[in-house]
C-alpha cells in the first residue's frame, strides 16, 4: 500500500495521476482537513502534525508514505525521515515527498533558467525549491511567491469563483515581471486552479503540475528500487481507502467529483 498524506484535499491532485500511472497498487489517502491549511502555521506545528500523521500511518501497518503536500515536504520531511527511519527501520519503511521530483523536473525542463514557484507561506519561506534546484543546476534563478488565500478557497470549493481569479491575478502580478519560462505549482492544492494559472501567465510560461510529475517519477523510482516495490501491496482488486480528520461526507463529495469515481466509505480519524 502507498499512503498519501496532505493537510486536506490537495493531495488528491497527486493521487489522481498515480491511479492512472500505477493503478495496480493499494492506496490509502489521509487528509488532515480539520487542521488545514498548514501553510500559515509555524515550523513547529507543521512538524508536529506531520509526526502525528506518520505515527498514525505506521501504526496502521503502512510501509511507504508519500507526503503529497509541499508544505509538509518542505518543512517536515527531513525531520520525520530522521526521526522515524533510523537504523533497522530504514529498509523496511520509506517516507517520500513531492519536492525533489518536482524540482528535478523544473531544472530539466527550464529553457531560460528562470523558474517561478508559487506555494504556501511556509513553503516559500523555507526556500526549499530554490535549494533543491540550485543543487541540480546553480545557474537557474528561482522567484518565489506565496499565495496564502488560495488553499482556503479550494478547500471551500470556491476556486472557480471570480473572487478566486482576482486574488490569483494579484498574487501572480510580481511574477509576470520576472521573465520566467516555467512556473512550479508548489502546493498540491493549486493544480485544481491550473487553468486559471495558465490563463494568467500566458503561453510563454509552462505551468508545471506536481501530480503528474510525481506519478511518472515514482514509477521509474520503483522500477529502479525493487526493494521498495516489495514493501507495497498489489492485488487483483486494488484497494482505495480514504481517511479524513474532518467531515467524511464533505470529503467524499469532493473526492468523488474530483477523482470521477465512487468511494464506498470515508473514515473519520483522529491523529
Ligand atoms: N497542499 C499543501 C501543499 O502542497 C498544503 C496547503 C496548506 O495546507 O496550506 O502545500
Amino acid at each position: 500500500m502507498i499512503a498519501l498524506f496532505d493537510s486536506g484535499i490537495g493531495g488528491l491532485t497527486v493521487l489522481k495521476p498515480l491511479l492512472k500511472e500505477l493503478p495496480e497498487y493499494d492506496y490509502l489517502y489521509l487528509g488532515d482537513s480539520a487542521r488545514s491549511p498548514y501553510g500559515g502555521r509555524s515550523e513547529e506545528s507543521i512538524k508536529k502534525f506531520s509526526e502525528e500523521a506518520v505515527e498514525f500511518l505506521f501504526d496502521r501497518g503502512v510501509k511507504v508514505i508519500l507526503f503529497a503536500c509541499n508544505t509538509a515536504s518542505s518543512v517536515a520531511l527531513r525531520h520525520v525521515q530522521q526521526k522515524y527511519l533510523k537504523g533497522a527501520d530504514e529498509k523496511d519503511r520509506k517516507i517520500l515527498g513531492v519536492l525533489i521530483p518536482v524540482a528535478e523536473e523544473a531544472a530539466e525542463k527550464s529553457k531560460k533558467g528562470r523558474v517561478g514557484v508559487v506555494g504556501t507561506k511556509a513553503t516559500i519561506a523555507s526556500n526549499s525549491y530554490e535549494t533543491e534546484i540550485q543543487k541540480i543546476n546553480p545557474e537557474i534563478s528561482t522567484y518565489g511567491q506565496a499565495c496564502p488565500l488560495l488553499v482556503p478557497f479550494i478547500e471551500e470549493g470556491w476556486h472557480t469563483k471570480p473572487e478566486a481569479a482576482s486574488i490569483l491575478k494579484k498574487y501572480l502580478r510580481p511574477l509576470k515581471t520576472c521573465n520566467i519560462d516555467s512556473l512550479i505549482l508548489g502546493c498540491t492544492h493549486y493544480p485544481m486552479m491550473q487553468k486559471q494559472f495558465e490563463r494568467y501567465m500566458g503561453k510563454q510560461v509552462k505551468v508545471l503540475d506536481p501530480g503528474s510529475t510525481v506519478a511518472k517519477k515514482l514509477k521509474t523510482y520503483l522500477e529502479r528500487h525493487p526493494e521498495i516495490e516489495s514493501l507495497i501491496s498489489k492485488s487483483a482488486k486494488p484497494k482505495r481507502q480514504f481517511l479524513t480528520t474532518d467531515d467524511p461526507a464533505t470529503f467524499k463529495r469532493f473526492a468523488e467529483s474530483y477523482l470521477s469515481m465512487k468511494i464506498s466509505k470515508v473514515e473519520k480519524v483522529t491523529l
